[in-house]
């Protein structure tokens, strides 16, 4: 049987279903990408996966990356290391305390980003699953890069043109509040080049690509690209280019981090336990090494 593919957006999300992410074949395979370059945001509730399951079908888009932010020594981990732990749990499974270190840092999910933009070789997609989700809040939210380029004046296109963002999430954090990265953890995240706008190779569409890891723009005053970074996460965050997922358990949501942003919403965390799991496949390579633009000193 064919997988059945219903927008929820003309362009930017479906949802995905006659279809079991544990027993894929060839052609399920092929359709789940062709609808994903399509789509950039794919739904497909009601699966039941293992943890090794939900890494099985995120390593049919490559490689998933397992270097995690937080030093696991001095953070420790309730999931293996392939999965980014998106939830509001101790290690030992118990709702997280109010000033807990993990809450703190976790606070930067409520900004627009997109995943990994701070590591050399970013992000390609993220496939988040929902085992628990709250009873109300807890939204996650996505915008379109894509549309929210198509939607600039012809000028402002130009002027993007080729410009390198520093990404860093050192940048992001303390935007959300967080400074208290470790001489090791801020070792270990040096700020790293992202190309501005980019093209989507699978549809040769353009795309922003910008987030709240971005802090400042190669050959420009600091105060110059840090509001035209701001400018251009409030022109993508329009209400025309964002879709809400509201979560059921056992949705799994995979997004393109290379066109889209996202950002968590409110819930009540220190009552309700969300429990998520996110594994992130690695893009090919940095964006300048993809575009051959020089990558500035
Ligand atoms: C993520 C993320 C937001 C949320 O999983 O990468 O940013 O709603 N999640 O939990
Ligand atoms: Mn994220």
């Amino acid at each position: 049987m064919s997988i059945t593919i219903y927008p929820v957006t003309p362009d930017f999300v479906a949802e995905i279903g006659d279809v079991d992410l544990t027993r894929l074949g060839d052609a399920h395979v092929a359709a789940i990408k062709q609808a994903f370059w399509k789509y950039a945001v794919l739904v497909f509730p009601e699966q039941d996966l293992t943890p090794d399951q939900h890494l099985a079908f995120a390593e049919k888009f490559g490689p998933v990356e397992a270097d995690r932010v937080l030093d696991p020594k001095v953070n420790p981990h309730r999931l293996s290391m392939s999965f980014a732990d998106i939830s509001n749990l101790t290690p030992e499974g118990k709702i997280w305390g109010e000033d807990s270190r993990q809450r703190m840092y976790k606070a930067g999910n409520r900004l627009w980003h997109t995943d990994s933009s701070f590591k050399y070789r970013p992000g390609l997609c993220s496939l988040l699953y929902s085992r628990t989700v709250a009873p109300v809040g807890g939204h996650t939210e996505f915008a379109d890069q894509r549309a929210a380029y198509d939607a600039l004046p012809p000028a402002t296109k130009a002027k993007l043109e080729g410009l390198i963002a520093e990404h860093s999430i050192a940048t992001s954090r303390r935007r959300s509040g967080f400074a208290n990265f470790t001489a090791d953890e801020g070792k270990r995240l040096p700020p790293v080049p992202q190309l501005l706008v980019r093209t989507i190779p699978e549809n040769g569409r353009k795309s922003l690509y910008v987030a709240s890891h971005a802090g400042r723009i190669f050959g420009m005053p600091d105060a110059e690209g840090r509001a035209l970074i701001d400018e251009l996460l409030a022109h993508t965050s329009q209400r025309q280019f964002v879709y809400t997922h509201r979560w059921r358990a056992k949705d799994l949501v995979m997004w393109d981090n290379r066109c889209t942003l996202h950002r968590g919403t409110d819930y009540d965390d220190l009552r309700w336990v969300r429990d998520m799991h996110r594994a992130t496949v690695s893009d090919v390579a940095n964006t300048c090494e993809q575009a051959g633009i020089a990558i500035p000193a």
